[in-house]
C-alpha cells in the first residue's frame, strides 16, 4: 500500500471560521491516517491538532504535541471512517475549539490546547488516498 504524505501552508494561522475540508478514500487495508495542524514546518514541530482515524484499532484519536510530547487522548464515539470508502471531513475552527464533521455527521468537539493562531501547516498522511484538501 502507498503511504501518502501531504502538506500545505497554513501562513495566515487559523481563525474562528477557518473550515479544513479533506476528501479522500480510505485503502482496502488501510492501518491508521492523520491529519496534523502543525505549528511550523520544522520536524517535531507542536501540533495543534492530530487527528488520527485508526481503522486497525477502530477508533478515531485526537491528541496535541507540544515540545515532543503527545498530550492526552480524547477519543470520539465509533468510527465514522471505513476500509476502501470515501469520505469527507471537515475541521470547523470555533472559539473553542475544532469541529469536526465526518460526512452528515457532527462527530467530536476538540477543545483548543494550543492557541489556533499558531498554526501553520496542515500535513495528511499515512494509509489514505487523498483526494482534496481545500482550506475555506
Ligand atoms: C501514539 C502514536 C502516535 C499518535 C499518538 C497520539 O500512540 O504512536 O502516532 O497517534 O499516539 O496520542
Amino acid at each position: 500500500m502507498s503511504v501518502f504524505q501531504n502538506k500545505a501552508p497554513l501562513p495566515e494561522g487559523i481563525r474562528v471560521g477557518t473550515v479544513l475540508r479533506i476528501r479522500g478514500v480510505v485503502p482496502d487495508q488501510a492501518g491508521r491516517f492523520y491529519v496534523n495542524l502543525l505549528c511550523s514546518d520544522d520536524e517535531g514541530a507542536d501540533a495543534a491538532l492530530h487527528f488520527n482515524p485508526r481503522l486497525d484499532a477502530s477508533e478515531v484519536v485526537f491528541n496535541t504535541k507540544e515540545e515532543g510530547k503527545w498530550g492526552r487522548e480524547e477519543r470520539g464515539r465509533g468510527i465514522p471512517f471505513q476500509r476502501g470508502q470515501p469520505f469527507e471531513v471537515l475541521l470547523i475552527a470555533t472559539d473553542d475549539g475544532y469541529k469536526t464533521v465526518v460526512g452528515d455527521d457532527e462527530y467530536l468537539h476538540f477543545r483548543h490546547r494550543v492557541p489556533p493562531s499558531r498554526v501553520r501547516m496542515v500535513e495528511v498522511g499515512g494509509d489514505v488516498q487523498l483526494h482534496s484538501l481545500k482550506i475555506f
